[in-house]
């Protein structure tokens, strides 16, 4: 059992320094859940830290999913078997570059709701979820021999709030479902993170920084001088939005900050350690006055690589890690071989414009609503109204377009509306679309793709679609038909040769591959613009020609020896409809 005494962590009454690294599940497909793990403790590390995203385990209210990518328990279960003691963030809030900072999108179903408060309604979700959440992890705390040693309540809460009874509340929503490991806070470290974030004097509170540790704990020193101090979240890499460079960071820098945070008696914990991929729809974005979605990789430039290799960064800091701690000589199995399978063609196709029966039923509603007051968390929807004529040169406005829009005329495309169009594309031009609408009136449809919640600050509340209404000039537009298109199963799509001058957009491509083995390999799609890939019917996530990632990870347990099946969602099209199967990754 971990516990404190002054300055120093007693580990079952013995010193102990925490020397973790964080990696998510459900970031990593389960058959290589081992070897990340493996990996880690052979760096040098005693613990592993991970987050536990609400919206993966309860899709639907009152549905809970923790098998496969979501098996939580089996996953702490290798960690102890590895002899890993396990830091668990079940926050409910998590942040993490995640859609929604792992709030489940259903919250947002009825307009009145309050966010990381104490809003009675929310909390109402939040027990109900620890319901079924906590009694799994209790078994498994260190209290009951099991490898959990201790536990965050909520995430960086100064940087969003300062509901001190919502804090509370949270810490005996824990203890009372039988959570009695070490509890702590984390947070930046100013004045307001501190103060709004912790529980202190009675819960520990600990802080997240990427430099300067002697400024950092010195803050944290002045709010809470007698115990350890802890950076719970070392930002040793950074994450990328769509259409920004790619993120690295130094090794030799990061090993300075950490031979400096180690000298002066820290424990930590790095963010990440390996940081997996965003499949499906899971990415988050940002939003402090610009909205910027979060591509689908996770490598974060950490110790392992997107695909678990190890990279300079894992040297550079078992060296210094092995300065203050044993480090196990475990002979670490060799890198997985990463295939070249070469080209896939997609020499099939179906219109999502003629595909709309086989993928959603219509709703008729008067308004334009959101997704999630249509019951829909992830995806695409489709708005269709018609419009009387004649009309001449009208603006389209709408109002809210979260986040991508593209507007087609009787089925011809017209353009795309962007939120923040100038900031995130400034090539992009034809923002504003203005419409002739004939005599004998028109068909508008609208094709909205959600890019991800918005994880971390004030605008998180995020709903998706069209918020509020369309508009051509100042006038609204009335009587609506939505296709809700979340897009997680296309098993009933039909398919036809594509013929070689035919083109619809947007469109469901299909092609096969037979391979002999299974192996990790990176899907490059030179030529498309932007859309989901998935392989064998799982979503590997969002592709956008804009970079900077041009190549999504396929893990091998995936892929099937003899025939496998590509299916791309592209929403502009294009000419060359061959994807390649690589040997390297491409991020940027
Ligand atoms: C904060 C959050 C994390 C993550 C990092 C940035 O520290 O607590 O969840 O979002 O920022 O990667």
């Amino acid at each position: 059992m971990l516990t404190m005494d002054g300055r120093q962590f007693l580990f079952n009454g013995k010193p102990i320094r925490i020397l973790s690294g964080a990696l998510h599940y459900y970031r990593i497909v389960p058959a290589y859940w081992q070897d990340r793990l493996l990996k880690l403790k052979a760096c040098g590390f005693n613990t592993v830290e991970t987050y536990v995203p609400w919206n993966l385990h309860e899709p639907e209210e009152g549905q809970f999913n923790f098998e496969g990518i979501a098996d939580l328990e089996r996953f702490i279960k290798i960690a102890g078997e590895l002899g890993l003691h396990v830091i668990v963030r079940p926050s409910p809030y998590i942040c993490a570059e995640w859609e929604f900072g792992g709030l489940p999108a259903w919250l947002l179903k009825e307009d009145s709701m309050r966010l990381r408060c104490s809003y009675q309604p929310f909390l109402n979700k939040i027990d109900a979820y620890y319901d079924v959440l906590l009694p799994k992890l209790v078994p498994l705390l260190n209290t009951n021999g099991g490898p959990i040693m201790a536990m965050q309540i909520e995430n960086e809460y100064g940087s969003y709030g300062n509901d001190k009874n919502y804090l509370k509340y949270l810490k005996q929503a824990m203890v009372e479902r039988g959570i009695d490991v070490l509890l702590f806070t984390s947070d930046g470290y100013t004045d307001s993170n501190l103060q709004g974030g912790t529980l202190l004097p009675e819960v520990l509170a600990t802080i997240n920084f990427g430099s300067r540790p002697d400024e950092a704990f010195g803050k944290l020193t002045e709010y809470q001088p007698d115990k350890p101090i802890v950076c719970m979240e070392f930002w040793n890499g950074w994450f990328d939005h769509w259409g920004k460079p790619h993120h690295v960071r130094d090794s030799k820098d990061v090993a300075e900050v950490l031979d400096n945070m180690l000298a002066m008696g820290a424990s930590v914990n790095f963010y990440m350690f390996h940081g997996g991929t965003n499949f499906g729809f899971y990415n988050g974005a940002n939003d402090l006055g610009k909205y910027e979605p979060t591509v689908t990789s996770y490598d974060y430039d950490v110790l392992l690589n997107e695909s678990g290799d190890l990279t300079d960064k894992y040297w550079a800091v078992q060296s210094v890690l092995s300065k203050y701690t044993e480090v196990e000589d475990i002979v670490l199995p060799s890198p997985r071989p990463k295939k070249h399978y070469g080209e896939v063609s997609l020499t099939e196709h179906a219109c999502l414009f003629d595909s709309l029966a086989s993928l959603s039923t219509p709703i008729h509603s008067v308004c334009p609503e959101p997704m999630e007051r249509l019951g829909q968390n992830y995806g695409f929807i489709l708005y269709t109204t018609s419009i009387p004529g004649p009309i001449s040169q009208a603006k389209l406005a709408i109002q809210q377009v979260r986040d991508r829009a593209l507007v087609f005329l009787d089925g011809v495309y017209q353009g795309v509306i962007e939120r923040n169009t100038h900031d995130i594309r400034p090539d992009v031009t034809d923002n504003d679309i203005v419409l002739d609408i004939p005599q004998e009136g028109a068909t508008l449809s609208i094709l909205i793709e959600n890019q991800g919640r918005i994880n971390y600050g004030y605008g998180m509340k995020d709903p998706k679609g069209i918020t509020e209404g369309v508009r051509l000039g100042t006038q609204f537009l009335y009587h609506w038909t939505i296709h809700t298109l979340p897009l997680d199963d296309l098993g009933a799509l039909k398919y036809t040769d594509v013929q070689s001058q035919e083109r619809c957009t947007p469109t469901f491509y299909r092609g096969t591959f037979q391979i002999d083995e299974a192996s990790d390999t990176f899907l490059k799609l030179s030529g498309w613009k932007k859309g989901v890939a998935y392989i064998n019917g799982f979503n590997l996530g969002r592709y956008w020609e804009i970079g900077p990632q041009q190549t999504l990870y396929v893990p091998a347990p995936l892929l099937r020896e003899g025939e496998n099946e590509l299916v791309l969602f592209e929403l502009h099209g294009t000419e060359n409809r061959v994807a390649t199967l690589q040997d390297h990754a491409e991020l940027g």
